[in-house]
Formats: C-alpha cells, structure tokens, sequence
C-alpha cells in the first residue's frame, strides 16, 4: 500500500488553482484568496481511498521555475488546470503536458459556471494525443461542482493507474 498521495495543480495564472484549494477545504467559494494556498494535507481517514493526500498549490506570481520543477518531481499526479472561458489557458495545457510525462495527469476545466457549453470538444484531440492523461473533468470553484470528484480522481490515478506509460518505478 502506498503511504501517501501528493496532488499538485498547475495552469495559468487566475483560472482558480487557489480557489480550487479553498473551495474544497471550506466548502464554500472563496471571495479572496492568496496567490498560493499553503500545502494542505487530508487525513486517511476522509479521503475516500483511505490514504492521507497532500495538496499542493503553484502560483507564478510566487514560485520560481526551479521550485515549479522541484514540486513537479515530488509529486504523484499532476493536476492541470485551465479555465473553460479561456482559451489561452486551454492551449497551454499541451504544452504542460509535454513536461511532465512521468506521473498521471488530470485536466480540469474549472469556471464551468461562466459557461453554457462544455469545453469537451476542444480538449478531446488533446485527451486522445497523450497516454499520460487519465481523465478530464469540468467543475466550478464558484458553485463547488465537482469539486470532491476532481481531487477523488486525482487520487485514484495514483492508487489505480491505467495510463499505458505509467511507470510505478519512476515514483515512490
Ligand atoms: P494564480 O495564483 O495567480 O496563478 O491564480 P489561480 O489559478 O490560483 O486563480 P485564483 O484562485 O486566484 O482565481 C482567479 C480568479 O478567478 C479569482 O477572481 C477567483 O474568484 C476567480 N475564480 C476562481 N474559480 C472560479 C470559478 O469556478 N468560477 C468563477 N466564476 N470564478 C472563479
Ligand atoms: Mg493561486
């Protein structure tokens, strides 16, 4: 049995890392949040797999390029987050991906409330390009859609990955 799981989004600034963070600890939408949530860690025993999860927070605005890579290394899933009413933010999550091959990735599509159409179609030539994505989900930190099934998928990419290029032995 693994004895932890750490989680860490990434994106652009301002589509709702932080808010993400916040919105599950809380369970409300946070009006103000700081540029990084400070790493939270969930007890074994209210996480639905039963394992503790660390999650970890990126802000450019805050961290530099060597610790972004310090905490790409560390971690056991990488959670990429873009904001559904930004396409900007929804091109960059490629070029995410090509630099973080080594563990699961998860992409959410936050600010669903913002919305009427799902970012589905723009995202699935991207989901069937890289073996490394587990799945993508869209939720919404303002009205906490999906926002327990999000870090529930993040941590079952580590518990029971599917992804052909995961390698168990890169990671401990
Ligand atoms: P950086 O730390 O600068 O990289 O940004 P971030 O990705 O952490 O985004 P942050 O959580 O600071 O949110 C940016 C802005 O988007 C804030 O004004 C939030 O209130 C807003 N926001 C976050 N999530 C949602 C959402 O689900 N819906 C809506 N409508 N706004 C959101
Ligand atoms: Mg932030």
């Amino acid at each position: 049995m693994r004895k932890d799981v750490r989680i860490l989004l990434v994106g652009e600034p301002k589509v709702g890392k932080t808010s993400l963070i916040m919105s599950l600890v809380s369970e409300e939408f946070p009006q103000v949040v700081p540029y990084r949530a400070e790493e939270i860690t969930i007890p074994a025993d209210v996480t639905p797999e039963r394992v503790p999860t660390h999650i970890v927070d990126y802000s450019e605005a805050e961290q530099t390029d060597e610790q972004l890579s310090s905490e790409i290394s560390k971690a056991n899933v990488i959670c990429i987050v873009y904001a559904v009413n930004n396409k900007k933010s929804i091109e960059k999550v490629s070029l995410a991906i090509v630099l973080e091959v080594l563990v699961p990735v998860i992409l959410v599509g936050n600010k669903s409330d913002l919305v009427e159409h799902s970012s589905m179609e723009t995202i699935l030539p991207v989901m069937n390009q890289y073996t490394e994505i587990e799945t993508c989900v869209e939720c919404s930190a303002k009205n906490l859609k999906n926002i327990s099934e999000l870090f529930y998928y993040a941590q079952k990419a580590v518990l029971h990955p599917t992804g052909p290029l995961y390698c168990p032995e890169e990671k401990q």
